[in-house]
């Protein structure tokens, strides 16, 4: 725990881009290192005696349950923190929380709407803020992503991924990802579900050249990993059905693995089987998916070590 006084700002982690290229590859190190210990049964409690906040406004399998799993292995604690069940819900400002936050946890790792209450959260914070998801990013989600990769593709030099699909929060901290480890990128996607102009920006300052297409197949063509997400992210219920329509001809399926026979198939889970990707896709040999969702406990464990430790 530090106060608001103290001099030495924390880092934060609001995108994948905080971290430079060194420091993302020592990360996905160092979370190969916490899989073969959880595997190998090995202590690892290098954050004995810390505490993780962790602020929901959205659902959540996966993040809640692998960050609050990772601090318990670290020999630390997490406290979830619902909207509702803390005072934000009842309208007391977001930067009043973040500061209340600080003299208690050593980190928090938010999950909101807007991608700026992440930047309110820290800019308030003396503690490490990790964003859990906004509607513009998903960066935790990309670390085990590209570990995933790593381990499928034996490295991340020389693969080509593909995304299919909607050009949101997963896809575009997915593409600043890839521009960061080198992995060559093709984003499909309908017009009007681009992945934002300055996050390609971004991603091209990078060192990365994303391709982008409207043609699902010519993404997926040779591609090594073919990875997709829902058509209607958290927030969105109310456009299904114009989305529902828009996203006609994206689905990852069978038809489109013919294209990519060797490909491996991702997908940041949950999905939606028979919308954006097939159950038998979901279930085939291509699918990768359960080892990218088990992968987000040991790369964010990494990264909370990274910030913390
Ligand atoms: N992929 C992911 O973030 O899953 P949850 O929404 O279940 O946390
Ligand atoms: N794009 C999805 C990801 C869920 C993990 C959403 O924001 O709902």
């Amino acid at each position: 725990m530090t106060t608001d006084t103290d001099e030495t700002q924390p880092r934060h982690f609001l995108d994948v881009d905080d971290l430079s290229e060194e420091e993302l590859f020592a990360v996905l190190d160092k979370a190969e290192e916490y899989k073969r210990a959880v595997e190998n049964g090995e202590d690892h409690a290098d954050l004995s005696g810390q505490t993780l906040g962790m602020l929901f406004q959205k659902a959540s399998t996966r993040t809640r349950v692998s960050f609050e799993t990772g601090m318990t292995q670290l020999g630390g604690h997490a406290i979830f923190l619902g909207e509702d069940d803390i005072q934000l819900g009842r309208g007391e400002p977001l930067k009043d929380t973040s500061r209340a936050l600080s003299r208690y946890v050593d980190a928090v790792m938010a999950r909101v709407f807007k991608h700026e209450n992440v930047e309110v959260l820290a800019e308030y914070s003396s503690v490490p803020i990790v964003n859990g998801l906004t509607d513009d990013a998903h960066p935790c989600q990309t670390l085990a992503d590209l570990q995933t990769i790593r381990e499928h593709e034996d490295g991340l030099e020389d693969v080509s991924a593909a995304w299919i699909g909607d050009g949101n929060n997963v896809a575009q901290s997915f593409a600043l990802g890839c521009a960061l480890t080198g992995v060559d990128l093709t984003i499909a996607t309908p017009e009007g579900y681009e992945v934002d102009e300055a996050v390609l920006e971004r991603a091209r300052d990078l060192g990365g050249d994303p391709t982008t297409t409207t043609d699902p197949i010519e993404a997926a063509t040779d591609a090594d990993v073919i990875y997709t997400d829902v058509w209607i992210s958290m927030g969105q219920e109310d456009e299904r059905d114009v989305r529902m329509n828009d996203f006609e001809g994206f689905q990852v399926s069978a038809d489109l693995l013919e294209h990519a026979p060797g490909a491996s198939v991702m997908h940041c889970l949950p999905a939606h089987r028979g919308e954006e990707i097939t159950d038998d896709v979901v279930e085939g040999e291509q699918s990768i998916v359960f080892d990218q969702a088990e992968n987000r406990l040991h790369a964010q464990k990494a990264l909370l070590g990274w910030l913390l430790e």
